[in-house]
């Protein structure tokens, strides 16, 4: 295991480029299963969640090449004929339950593990589930196991309603229905641009989806996919974290290359309340920080709302605004672990259930602090960049799961962060 040194105040100045997003990919890397032939996906992250996915997916007797250097991965299902996702991969990354979906879609059956809890609290999979059973598939669940079965080659398809809309959820079913299910409709489906960008690849593969990008989607099966040459898109996650950050650092001027600005939202709505410098030009962001941030307080909201994976670094940012704030999360409401660690950095936070109130601004000062998932951990990492000293942060494994040369890009924009391996007490 490894932990950061980290020295404070720096600047963040230069050029940071965006790399591909991750939970785009691992939709595309499912879909590749459904096709006849293999398909190449490109600007994939090099990043631990898709070395987990990718063997998930080998599991199957699927042919994985991942080209490290080129962000390219090729994925050939000629021989997918094991149609099982055990619980040693599926524990270690939620994602791998999409296979579900696939192996619906693939073959009509599936033997998945249910994936375990997560860091911050409970997140159910009863909405696949249940939509799955509305389609025409057989659910059973037996020792930690999801067993999927049709008795006919298609199944009759109908509705379902996703309350509340779910990200997983919709792009699972959309997987299951494209090859098995006559005619199936979603309503108030996700709208997140990772879910519009799987439907496009498995159009360009053949399938028959309507309403892209609304909230009711109409899917009615096909035989036969092909597999494609398709482009992943840029992090906006990655993107939001990085303007958030160059935000939060006095004299910060950096451009970030790369992006895909449509996609986020309505989160540059809020962060040009922050006072700060900040332009769209093509694919570049420029964010230039200013002396003062104004305080803004956000609630999180499904796409096109602030994104819940962008909350905690929001309110990292808040202890360095000019008065009071306040971060809602409305999508999971026990995101908040960060914040006694930020506390002991010398914020002023308090959570009450989905609220966290942030007292700014504070000075910041080095502390050892302990990573607790993959966005709490990112925020502590601006924390650490914006207070005066040295910090420690612990457990970074979590930042290795999302952001790919995290370190890295950092450093080269002029960061001092090192990387060292965290002593593991007797
Ligand atoms: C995805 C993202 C995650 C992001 C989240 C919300 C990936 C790999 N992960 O997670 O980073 O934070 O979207 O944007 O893409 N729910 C149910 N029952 C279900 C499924 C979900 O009640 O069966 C609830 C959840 O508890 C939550 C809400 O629906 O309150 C939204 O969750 P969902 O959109 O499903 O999140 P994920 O797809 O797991």
């Amino acid at each position: 295991m490894d932990k950061f040194i980290i020295k404070g105040p720096t600047p963040l100045k230069g050029i940071i480029p965006v790399s591909g997003s991750k939970n785009a990919a691992l939709p595309l890397m499912a879909a590749s299963l459904l096709g006849d032939s293999p398909s190449t996906i490109h600007l994939v992250p090099r990043l631990k969640d898709i070395y987990t996915f990718n063997n998930v997916i080998r599991v199957t007797g699927t042919k994985v090449d991942f080209d490290e250097e080129a962000n390219t991965l090729t994925i050939d299902p000629k021989h997918l004929g094991y149609l099982e996702a055990p619980y040693d991969l599926v524990r270690k990354m939620r994602a791998s339950f999409y296979m579900l979906g696939t192996l619906i879609g693939h073959s009509g059956q599936a033997k998945v593990s249910l994936p375990g809890g997560c860091a911050w609290g409970p997140r159910p999979v009863d909405l696949h589930l249940k939509g799955f059973e509305e389609m025409g598939i057989n659910i059973e669940l037996d020792q930690g196991y999801v067993h999927a079965s049709t008795q006919n080659h298609s199944v009759e398809g109908g509705e379902f309603t996703l309350k509340p809309s779910s990200v997983g959820a919709t792009i699972n079913l959309v997987l299951g229905a494209v090859k098995r299910a006559k005619k199936f409709t979603i309503h108030n489906a996700a709208r997140e641009p990772d879910v519009v960008l799987l439907c496009k690849m498995l159009q360009q593969m053949g399938a028959d989806i309507e309403g892209i990008g609304t909230s009711t989607l109409i899917i009615r099966k096909v035989d036969k996919l092909s597999g494609v040459d398709f482009s992943n898109d840029p992090d906006r996650i990655e993107t939001g974290t990085f303007m958030i950050a160059a935000a939060m650092l006095p004299k910060s001027d950096i451009t970030l290359t790369g992006c895909k600005p449509k996609d986020l939202g309505r989160f540059p709505n809020a962060f040009k309340k922050l006072g700060v410098d900040f332009s769209v030009d093509g694919s570049n962001i420029h964010i230039k920080s200013n002396n003062t941030i104004h305080p803004v307080s956000i609630r999180t909201e499904i796409y096109p709302g602030f994104p819940t994976d962008l909350q905690a670094q929001w309110a990292t940012l808040m202890t360095q605004a000019n008065g009071t704030s306040t971060v809602t999360d409305t999508v999971y409401f026990d995101r908040f672990s960060y914040v006694p660690e930020l506390n002991r950095l010398g914020a002023k936070m308090k959570v009450e259930k989905n609220k966290v109130t942030i007292h700014g601004k504070t000075p910041l000062d080095g502390a050892s602090v302990m990573s607790t998932d993959l966005r709490a951990s990112v925020s502590l990492v601006m924390a650490a960049m914006a207070a005066g000293g040295t910090s420690e942060i612990l457990r970074i494994y979590h930042l290795d799961r999302g952001y790919e040369n995290l370190e890295e890009k950092l450093n080269n924009a002029g960061a001092s962060i090192k990387r060292v391996p965290q002593e593991i007490p007797a």
